[in-house]
């Protein structure tokens, strides 16, 4: 069999998630750990296929088939291995690369490169206890860094001289060079990273593959990242990703926050799920990672304007990775710089009141749309209906898109339309209302949304989704319209009026009260409405 790049393989693996694979061909149902299913090669009434999303396997009970996306793909729809694994890129929105085995020159390449990070790791965590070091050690112990922490998250000190490239000075020059740690000057070669922090990065094999160096002195810029190489691409890692997948499958969600100190902050203080991108504003890359670990992600961004617009980016990114299983929430830092400082100033109780306060995604893309629109007009009105229309069209699942649609079609009638809710001396409860008159009423409504929002305290009460389908054209203009909605409220309020003089003579008959002005005022009343009812029609 010949050896194909296990990159790109390993690329669909993490970002499609095998529910979704199989869910095109068996429904699915969630069960405990795993997902069931009757399974597709062999006959059966009874669910015995399970599917588990974590280890991205399938394995049958009953005729014990086993594998993962790329064999299911294979043989329920009987197509060779690079069919398949074009239909998974396809579904994954991937970009098919050109197919070429790894060779072993490749093969080798990845290896000297895993060991020279490894080593020059090695390295900087040694420096950093020496007299070189000092400097960075205090400061590192001053951020709350434990020795224990230090040595978890492999710390070290990079010094102001050339240790990387004096060390490898055997080795072919390409190699030490590929691994972004040295580069080539005028002079031969110099080490990229000088005095400086150094936090390894880790990719999901927990090999160190790039580093992060913060600077000590305040110059800037405040930390360097090694440029992309062929082992570090900083768009498709998550710093701190490695130490938490544990953590996420146990808390069953993910935390996001922005910096990669916070993470791990968050990480020491009974937030192990937490994960921070590098550098760069979070990317599709990120997401697609995160949602293929949980389903469930709070991301935590500072309380300022940025951090507000962060999280907006962040929310329009994962619309297209939503199921119906997902719970996404926004959290806001207040109080504090950011998590590392919320943690060493209150603790992880302050830190959890922010992540229990963080709201749902539903909420923040409403507030986002009245925050930068100005919804009290008719032209913010139709800016934000078309900003909150152009996201929830990102929604895969139909089913899921229209309950976001109907959600913000009942927020919209609610909130934007703003009756005053003047109390009524006798209140309008809309006994029996058959469905054409709802219908009208939703009719009206979606089109005449000034005359409906006049009568909106009247139209509230009868509690419609104003998202259903009217499928027929009443016809109404727009005067005809508005005289439907007063003869129906005129209608509507002398019913009241008569089921009250009812509940009243019941009354007196039991209590023997007289209740006969009462009774009269409410006559006099209904005359009165009548006579109006009938000039109207
Ligand atoms: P911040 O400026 O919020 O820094 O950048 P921070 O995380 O609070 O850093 P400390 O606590 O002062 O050490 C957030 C993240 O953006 C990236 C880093 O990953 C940082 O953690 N960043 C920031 C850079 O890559 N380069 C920079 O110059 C600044
Ligand atoms: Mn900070």
């Amino acid at each position: 069999m010949t050896k194909y790049d296990n990159n790109f393989t390993d690329q669909l693996r993490e970002r499609l998630s095998i529910v979704d694979v199989v869910s095109r061909r068996v429904p699915l149902k969630k069960k405990g750990q795993n997902y069931w299913g009757c399974c597709p090669f062999h006959n059966e009434k009874t669910p015995s296929f399970s599917v588990n999303e974590d280890k991205g396997f399938f394995h049958c009970f009953g005729c014990g088939k086993h594998g993962d996306i790329i064999s299911f793909t294979m043989e329920t729809e009987h197509v060779d291995f690079k069919t398949a694994i074009a239909e998974l890129a396809d579904m994954a929105g991937l970009k098919l690369p050109d197919y070429k085995p790894k060779s072993q020159q490749q093969i080798d390449a990845e290896e000297s490169y895993i060991s020279i990070t490894a080593a020059a790791a090695k390295m900087y965590a040694e420096k950093l206890f020496t007299p070189d070091g000092a400097h960075a050690l205090e400061y590192v112990r001053r951020r709350g860094f434990s020795d224990e922490m230090i040595k978890k998250y492999g710390i070290g000190y990079a010094p102001k001289n050339n240790i990387i490239s004096n060390k490898f000075a055997n080795t072919k020059q390409e190699k030490i060079i590929a691994t972004g740690l040295v580069r080539r000057g005028d002079y031969g070669l110099y080490d990229f990273f000088r005095d400086k922090l150094m936090f390894p990065i880790f990719n999901t094999h927990g090999q160190i593959v790039a580093f992060s160096g913060r600077s000590l002195d305040g110059s800037e810029p405040k930390y360097i990242n090694t440029t992309d190489t062929e082992m570090f691409h900083k768009r498709q890692t998550l710093f701190g990703f490695n130490f938490a997948r544990e953590s996420i499958h146990r808390a069953n969600r993910a935390i996001i926050v922005e910096g990669q100190i916070d993470a791990i902050q968050m990480q020491c203080h009974g937030f192990g799920e937490t994960v921070a991108p590098l550098g760069t504003a979070l990317t599709e890359d990120h997401i697609a990672i995160l949602c293929k670990a949980n389903r469930n992600i709070i991301f935590c961004f500072d309380g300022d304007n940025a951090g507000q617009k962060a999280a907006a980016r962040a929310c329009g990114l994962i619309i297209p990775f939503l199921r119906d299983n997902s719970d996404v929430r926004f959290a806001f830092v207040t109080g504090g710089k950011d998590p590392d400082e919320i943690l060493r100033r209150g603790g992880a109780g302050d830190m959890k009141k922010i992540i229990d306060d963080a709201v749902p995604l539903v909420d923040f893309l409403w507030n986002t749309a009245n925050k930068n629109f100005l919804v009290n007009t008719p032209s913010g009105k139709t800016q934000a209906e078309k900003f909150i229309n152009t996201e929830i069209e990102k929604i895969n699942d139909k089913l899921l898109r229209s309950q976001f649609a109907q959600e913000y079609n009942k927020r919209k009638f609610n909130e934007w339309h703003k009756w005053k809710k003047t109390p009524e001396i006798v209140p309008i409860s809309v006994p029996k209302t058959d469905s054409v008159i709802k219908n009208t009423i939703i009719y009206i409504v979606n089109k005449y949304p000034e005359i409906a929002e006049r009568y909106g305290d009247f139209i509230g009460g009868f509690n419609l989704d104003f998202n259903t389908d009217v499928n027929v054209d009443l016809n109404l203009d727009l005067k005809s319209a508005e005289k439907y909605l007063v003869s129906l409220k005129l209608q509507k309020y002398i019913e009241n009026l008569e089921l009250k003089k009812r509940e009243i003579t019941i009354g007196a008959l039991s209590n023997g009260n007289d209740v006969r002005d009462e009774i009269r005022r409410i006559d006099d009343e209904i005359i009165k409405m009548k006579e109006r009812f009938d000039l109207l029609v």
